[in-house]
């Protein structure tokens, strides 16, 4: 940890997603025993804190995230003695624990649910959201659903519908109600007794909506192949004022346990609107995700522009972080190729803030086909054919070469790539140029420099597809160096008396540099230009 710095200011976060990292009982199913035994993979890579997905009680309509119990372990994942091991032991080795905490909806079959649908009399009734039908009986507005059709599902037995953001399994819960609202807290004190270092919440633009339930307007912008909620803009539908307030409440609970529970708010948001996740006084999310990378054009202006005006955006004192993967989108290295998946592993890496890995991408995991007949996600199965499911991003890690990738003995819930055999952890682990060497030599040299972390972030220049950017804390400086091009590149005006110290070929440790620097297809380069500079890869 650097001086000054909380934990999760200059460490780094790996997200698992339980279903696909280790199977332990032959389900081919991932599970906490499963990733109890992987541990040594993830404490050599080099990583902080893991941020585990949904493991709670779920009929899994949404893979975990439609949740049943808040408070509970799916015996698919093991048990609550399981979950306990595997805290204890990341705590042993010095690594936090993040769940993923689901507020804006629960599972249908929760038993919230069951007794708010039970009457209209019934307490919990108003925990959900319900309305009466329009005059013609149909939906109360025009609202839709993030996983395709309107976003209103009819109640026969109570002659009302209610709302449900993403699936009609995933009832919206209703945050305006106080008792629902301190239901949702108690969850949260529950984890925090039992010791989890924090959570990153799920959905949080959409937890509440308009209180008039006016109709969302239409979308010039939506083209045909676009997903279909985006025929409106979700303006009375997501990011509404009232969410802050809900969030600084999250924040008091955390704050209650002390200064090291760490709130990460999930919202795919423009950069001005996001910023207010940080709340007024940074009561809010420590650190709202900044998932810009996801969708900026992979270029060295757009780049460049992208973290000049994160970084003049967030508000005083407020810490920055990045994402380049996670479970709901393609691959970076489908995104952009497995030789610029390097270069954007670097750039995570050495940017100023937090920044959070997905599962696999440490060694170049790309997006896999899915046979129609093995289709899994219910988004894919509700939109056909547009590229909107997310099976292809959440297939199982390849721990070796064998026949299931050493997965799981029984059939794997999604098929491995094809690729396994040869891109896998084992074999990655025994060649010293491999994406996993890239991984480890990123990440140890990030933590022995804490320049690289928490230092200043100054830009250098874009030009000619090479982005440049320094990195300064104290007295140490570092200048990185990356070749956004598949050609070589030539940077003049290196200064003097620098030397390289990682080449995301993992072949020039040491080089001295004065004056031009050549750079080879897909390279990136860290310089150093202190006397801590020699040091090899
Ligand atoms: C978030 C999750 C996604 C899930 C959705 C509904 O976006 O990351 O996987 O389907 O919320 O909970």
């Amino acid at each position: 940890m650097a001086d000054g710095f909380a934990w999760w200011q200059s460490g780094v976060i790996y997200q698992v997603y339980p279903r696909s990292f280790q199977d332990s009982n032959g389900d081919g199913v991932g599970d906490l025993p499963g990733i109890l035994a992987r541990l040594d993979h993830l404490q050599t890579l080099g990583v902080d804190a893991l941020w585990v997905s949904p493991i709670y009680p779920s009929p899994m309509a949404d893979f975990g995230y439609d949740v049943s119990d808040y408070t509970g372990v799916h015996p698919l994942f093991g048990t609550m003695e399981d979950f306990e091991r595997l805290l204890a032991e990341l705590h042993r080795r010095g690594m936090k624990l993040i769940l993923d905490f689901v507020p804006n909806h629960s599972s249908d079959r929760h038993p919230w649910f069951q007794a708010s649908r039970s009457s209209r009399d019934d307490p919990k009734r108003d925990w959900y959201i319900w309305r009466d039908a329009a005059p013609d009986g149909g939906p109360p507005n025009n609202w839709l659903s993030e996983f395709g059709g309107g976003a209103w599902e009819w109640d026969a037995a109570t002659g009302q519908y209610y709302y449900h953001a993403y699936l009609k399994e995933q009832p919206d819960l209703n945050w305006r109600n106080p008792a629902l609202r301190e239901a949702m807290l108690d969850a949260l004190r529950v984890w925090l007794d039992r010791g989890v270092d924090g959570f990153r919440v799920d959905a949080i633009h959409h937890l509440i909506k308009d209180a008039q339930f006016r109709d969302n307007p239409p979308n010039p912008g939506w083209r045909e192949g676009m997903s279909p909620v985006r025929r409106l803009i979700r303006l009375h539908t997501v990011d509404q004022p009232e969410v802050h307030d809900a969030i600084a409440a999250m924040r008091r609970v955390a704050d209650g346990y002390g200064p090291d529970r760490l709130l990460i708010g999930e919202a795919y948001l423009p950069i001005d609107q996001l910023m207010a996740y940080y709340g007024a006084d940074l009561t809010g999310f420590q650190l709202p995700f900044n998932f810009h990378l996801l969708s900026t054009p992979w270029e060295a202006k757009a780049l460049a522009a992208l973290i000049r005006t994160y970084e003049a955006a967030l508000p005083p004192g407020g810490w920055p972080n990045w994402v380049l993967g996670n479970h709901d989108r393609s691959r970076v290295a489908s995104r952009l190729g497995r030789g610029q998946a390097r270069v954007a592993a670097m750039l995570l890496l050495t940017l100023r803030g937090t920044p959070t890995l997905y599962q696999g991408d440490e060694i170049g995991m790309t997006d896999v086909a899915i046979p129609p007949d093995r289709v899994q996600d219910p988004w894919e199965k509700n939109i056909p054919g547009l590229g909107l499911g997310r099976d292809p991003v959440r297939t199982p890690i390849p721990w070796d070469g064998g026949p299931r990738g050493g997965f799981t003995t029984g059939e794997p819930w999604l098929p491995l790539g094809p690729d396994h055999e040869r891109v896998n952890v084992a074999a990655q682990a025994a060649d010293p140029s491999s994406m996993l060497a890239l991984h480890r030599a990123l990440l140890s040299l990030r933590r022995a420099e804490p320049a690289l972390s928490v230092g200043r972030y100054e830009p250098v220049s874009a030009e000619n597809d090479v982005l440049v950017y320094e990195r300064r804390h104290g007295r140490d400086r570092f200048r990185v160096l990356l070749n956004l091009s598949a050609a070589e590149r030539t940077v003049d005006a290196v200064p003097d008396a620098a030397h390289i110290r990682l080449s995301t070929h993992l072949d020039r440790g040491g080089e001295p540099v004065s004056g031009a620097l050549r750079l080879r297809p897909d390279e990136g380069v860290v310089i150093g230009f202190d006397d801590k500079g020699k040091g090899g890869e």
